[in-house]
């Protein structure tokens, strides 16, 4: 069977799949969307990244296009169809197809798109040295807590990281302290040991890497400070990683071209990603 996407209510081939020209999300990036790690056919942190996309659908005042029990069977199915083992679910939902006007349309269906992809093994080399970022002004809106497809300036970052050589640019708010990166939340291991990672606010995507990492730190014992730090504070860290679902846990072994720490992947970042390879693991087994 070829690939397969689910467009509005119909499982068509991916390479023909179309959205409407008048399509909201096409003309003014009036939508949301999820990616949703799979490993071993299994749906990672599922609960919550729905929780996720209804709360960024209601800020927009976008009704879901059909039930969470319903979305849940689409998934479903498409990871069946497409025989995906391990890769992402990614969701789009906008606010339908209308005649182009900025206000909202009356009477507008939301438009629902679910594309699956399989993904790529993580690179050894940056897992086992590290990836570098580079530091860039936050030029984003002040609404970054809701997943939009308005995604702009994380595309230019993300460029202009690649550009320099890096693996990620980390952005950064205009009193000099990090937000996050382009697609991953920021974390640093501080000189005196401290865990930090920005406080979920509308600053941030409050990713659901970086949720199930913070419950499953404090359920260690583990001490860890949900704060903003200064891009400074990060230059000086012992270690830096980045989370996300498509990075899991991801060293960051230089900032700006300078070395973290003494340039190796941290000790705390290493027993981080296992502890997160541990719960996807358990989540396999469950599913
Ligand atoms: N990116 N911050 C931003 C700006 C993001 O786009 C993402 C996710 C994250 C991490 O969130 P999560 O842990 O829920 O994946 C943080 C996805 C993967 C993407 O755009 O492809």
């Amino acid at each position: 069977m070829p690939r397969q996407a689910f467009v509005n209510g119909r499982y068509v081939p991916h390479g023909s799949a179309a959205v409407h020209i008048e399509d909201r999300g096409y003309q003014f990036a009036d939508g949301v969307y999820e990616v949703v790690p799979v490993v071993q056919g299994a749906l990672i942190d599922e609960a919550p990244h729905l929780d996720r996309l209804e709360r960024s659908l209601c800020e927009l005042r976008i009704a879901m296009p059909m039930t969470r029990q319903a979305l849940k069977l689409v998934s479903r199915e498409l990871i069946r169809r497409n025989r995906l083992s391990r890769g992402f679910l990614y969701m789009q939902i906008t606010r339908g197809v209308a005649p182009r006007d900025h206000k909202f349309p009356e009477g507008a269906k939301p438009a629902l798109v679910m594309i699956t992809r399989q993904m790529k093994p993580q690179s050894h080399q940056a897992l086992t040295e590290g990836v570098g970022v580079i530091s860039i002004p936050d030029l984003r809106w002040n609404r970054c807590d809701i997943k939009s497809v308005s995604l702009l300036p994380n595309v230019l970052g993300k460029q202009e990281a690649v550009e320099a050589g890096a693996y990620e640019a980390w952005m950064v708010d205009p009193q000099g302290r990090v937000t996050e990166g382009t697609s991953t939340n920021a974390w640093i291991v501080t000189q005196d040991n401290e865990l930090v990672t920005r406080d979920a606010s509308t600053s941030i995507l409050n990713g659901i890497t970086r949720l199930r990492l913070l419950d499953l730190i404090r359920r260690d014992g583990i001490t860890v400070s949900e704060r903003a730090f200064s891009i400074e504070e990060a230059r000086q860290a012992r270690e830096a990683f980045i989370t996300s679902s498509s990075n899991f846990v991801m060293p960051v072994t230089r900032i700006d071209g300078q070395p973290v720490g003494n340039g190796h992947p941290g000790l705390l970042t290493g027993k981080l990603r296992e502890a997160y390879l541990g719960f996807v693991e358990g989540q396999e087994e469950s599913a």
